[in-house]
């Protein structure tokens, strides 16, 4: 009797493991599947295993990300991801957190508590099935196996081989390699044009493109590109109503080889390929990226450029850009290299009417470096020795920049780039002895070295920095302002810290 029980529930489970596996080989799973956001958690794999949808372990452990990604390669690098209602919150979702297939909503993602917090949705029908295409494209069928929902038609930052985006269609970047909530950077068709361009938060309002595809045609709008496509062999194109084709892909693309175009976080837009076969050096190269230069194609207009204010781009020889503070500045925000940098010097016009002087300041020289808005003068024609002794006595002069005649620069300063075909120089002014070479870096918020405090309280209250205060009066005001009524009873001038600071930045903003 007991082995015949065995027998039984052996048997029961080898149907069981038979049934799962022909689940497993056709890449489709019926309504009511879940997966659990856990270490070791198990994903839904497309027929030949190339793509997996599920949940994927951040750097911080106890954070999943519902995904997908190749499944092959040792990177699993993600090409998917569930943004969240809000994208620009951190889509990462805690352990314990659930993705369920439903036959009203398609995929819901749920937190441990049970709590919605996406929901592929946006569809009329009843699912039946989700199946994880070999393409890399999740896909919602109902009975009839018609589709319902695709991920390839709410692309995230990557588009694969199939995949078109249409004229509505939007590619996002993420926030940094590893945070994917919405990033700054995005890909879509404007009048005919396939675009980039950044945008700010948090409204979103778009800047202008640093990227335009050209196929745009004002006298008839049907030769206007409208399809971005990428052909199952790995060669992308913006397909003209008339059927004209241009391509993004140059020359020939490698065969056997995984394809993706990614809208990488630092706003290029990247074609690249991996060997599928395991043996060779395995990584991402890239074939081809737009635009071809970032740090000089987004010049114009308002933001702060690829990188941060004050900050200086530089482009690898991949086409990245790479951001650096100038000598005598630091990040804002220590952990976002390509945030803004502030001077760890104060700068600016003095409010009890000493301006400044030659035997105050001196600069730092930058070869080929400029930023070519932030202007509110020009000299021309000037000495180079003229256009610093004007910058130097002038407590309105950040930044002044020889090339073809002399542009006085105030702070902040956007679109900060190396640029070898300039042929000019930046002069950056810095107050003598309290300058890059001379002192140690300015604290700021972030570091609280307690020694030091009293030096930057100081200064936010008595100091006239402008843009130095300014950054720093939301974090050290209320305290400082404290500090200080300590010691006099009163801040100076009479006003409160905060109104002394508005108008220091006011005066400069003029
Ligand atoms: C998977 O993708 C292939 C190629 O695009 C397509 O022919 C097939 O119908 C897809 N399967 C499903 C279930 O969508
Ligand atoms: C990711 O970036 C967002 C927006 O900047 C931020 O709110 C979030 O905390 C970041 N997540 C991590 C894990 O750093
Ligand atoms: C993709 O486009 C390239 C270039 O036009 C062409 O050679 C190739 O045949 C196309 N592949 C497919 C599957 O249509
Ligand atoms: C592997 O390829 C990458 C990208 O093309 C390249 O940067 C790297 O140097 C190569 N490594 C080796 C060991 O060839
Ligand atoms: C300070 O500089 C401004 C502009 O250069 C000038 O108009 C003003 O007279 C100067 N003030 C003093 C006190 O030197």
């Amino acid at each position: 009797m007991a082995s015949a029980i065995f027998t039984l529930m052996f048997l029961a489970t080898m149907v069981l493991l038979q049934l799962m596996a022909v689940a497993q080989t056709d890449g489709s799973k019926p309504v009511g599947a879940s997966i659990t956001a856990k270490d070791d958690a198990p994903s839904w794999l497309s027929s030949s295993g190339e793509f997996a949808f599920g949940f994927r372990q951040m750097v911080n452990k106890d954070y999943f990300l519902l995904s997908i990604w190749y499944e092959k390669i040792p990177e699993k690098t993600v090409v998917w991801y569930a943004t969240g209602e809000d994208p620009t919150d951190d889509p990462a979702v805690s352990r314990g957190s659930k993705v369920e297939l439903t036959a009203d909503s398609g995929l819901v993602l749920t937190d441990p508590q049970g709590n919605r917090i996406w929901s592929s949705g946006g569809f009329l029908g009843t699912v039946s099935s989700g199946v994880m295409n070999d393409t890399g494209n999740f896909v919602l069928q109902d009975r009839n196996s018609d589709r319902l929902w695709e991920s390839f038609t709410h692309p995230t930052d990557t588009l694969l081989p199939t995949q078109i985006m249409e004229a509505t269609g939007i590619v996002s970047s993420r926030r940094t390699e590893t945070n994917f909530s919405l990033g700054r950077f995005q890909l879509r068709f404007l009048d005919g044009n396939l675009v980039l361009n950044a945008m700010n938060f948090p409204t979103k309002f778009a800047y202008d493109a640093y990227y335009t595809s050209q196929t745009s045609d004002d006298s008839n709008s049907f030769n206007s590109g409208y399809q971005l496509i990428f052909n199952e062999s790995g060669y992308m194109y913006i397909l003209r109503r008339n059927g004209q084709r241009s391509y993004l892909t140059e020359g020939t693309v490698p065969t056997d080889f995984y394809h993706r175009a990614t809208l990488n976080f630092d706003g290029v837009f990247t074609q690249y390929f991996y060997p599928k076969a395991s043996s060779g050096n395995r990584s991402w190269s890239s074939v081809w990226s737009r635009p071809d230069n970032i740090c000089v194609g987004m010049g114009s207009g308002l933001g702060s450029g690829v990188c941060g204010f004050n900050s200086i781009c530089d482009l690898k020889a991949d086409k990245r850009p790479e951001c650096n503070c100038p000598k005598g500045f630091s990040l804002l925000d220590q952990n976002d290299k390509y945030g803004s940098c502030i001077p760890d010097f104060e700068l600016g016009c003095r409010s009890d009417g000493l301006n400044s002087t030659e035997d105050q300041y001196d600069f730092t020289e930058l070869i080929n470096v400029d930023w070519p808005t932030s202007d509110y003068e020009r000299y021309r024609p000037y000495t180079e020795e003229e256009c610093r002794k004007s910058c130097l006595n002038d407590c309105l002069c950040s930044v002044a920049i020889f090339r073809d005649g002399c542009w006085k620069k105030k702070l902040p300063l956007s679109n900060g780039r190396v640029n070898t075909g300039m042929n000019g120089k930046a002069f950056l002014k810095f107050p003598k002895g309290s300058g890059p070479l001379d002192r140690p870096p300015f604290q700021r918020p972030g570091e609280k070295k307690k020694s030091d405090t009293k030096l930057i309280t100081g200064s936010v209250v008595l100091g006239t920095s402008v843009f130095v205060n300014f950054v720093l009066v939301g974090t050290f005001c209320l305290t400082s302002s404290f500090i200080y009524r300590k010691k006099t009873e009163k801040t100076p001038e009479g006003g409160s810290c905060l109104e002394t600071n508005l108008r220091t930045f006011s005066n400069y903003d003029q």
